[in-house]
């Protein structure tokens, strides 16, 4: 599965949701996550998200987001149509220990 790390966290572009051919995205306040049981593995989401929050789970070190995505994409509510970001999203991308800082 891919997953979506804290780097959207604040950021919210929505260009993965419009790509994702299942449609198995949802939105929490602050940032996406993906549903592992529904993603497909295309990884066309990946390279379309500005913030790189988008990552295989193949990679090192992703096991808290896979938690984080699982757990949320139970509770959360489906996304399937890109929306305009936050104003301030540019300003939050990239930045570092988005999680503890806002994550809601
Ligand atoms: Fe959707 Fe494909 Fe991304 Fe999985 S890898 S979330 S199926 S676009
Ligand atoms: Fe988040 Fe990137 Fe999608 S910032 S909403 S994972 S395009």
């Amino acid at each position: 599965t891919y997953v979506v790390t804290d780097a959207c966290i604040k950021c919210k572009y929505t260009d993965c949701v419009e790509v994702c051919p299942v449609d198995c995205f949802y939105e929490g306040e602050t940032m996406l996550v993906i549903n592992p049981s529904e993603c497909i593995d295309c990884g066309v989401c990946e390279p379309e998200c500005p913030a790189e929050a988008i990552l295989p789970d193949t990679e090192d070190g992703l096991e808290q987001w896979l938690e984080l995505n699982t757990k949320y994409s139970a509770e959360w509510p489906n996304i399937t149509s890109q929306k305009a970001p936050p104003e301030d999203a540019d300003e939050h991308k990239g930045e570092d220990d988005k999680f503890d800082k806002y994550f809601s």
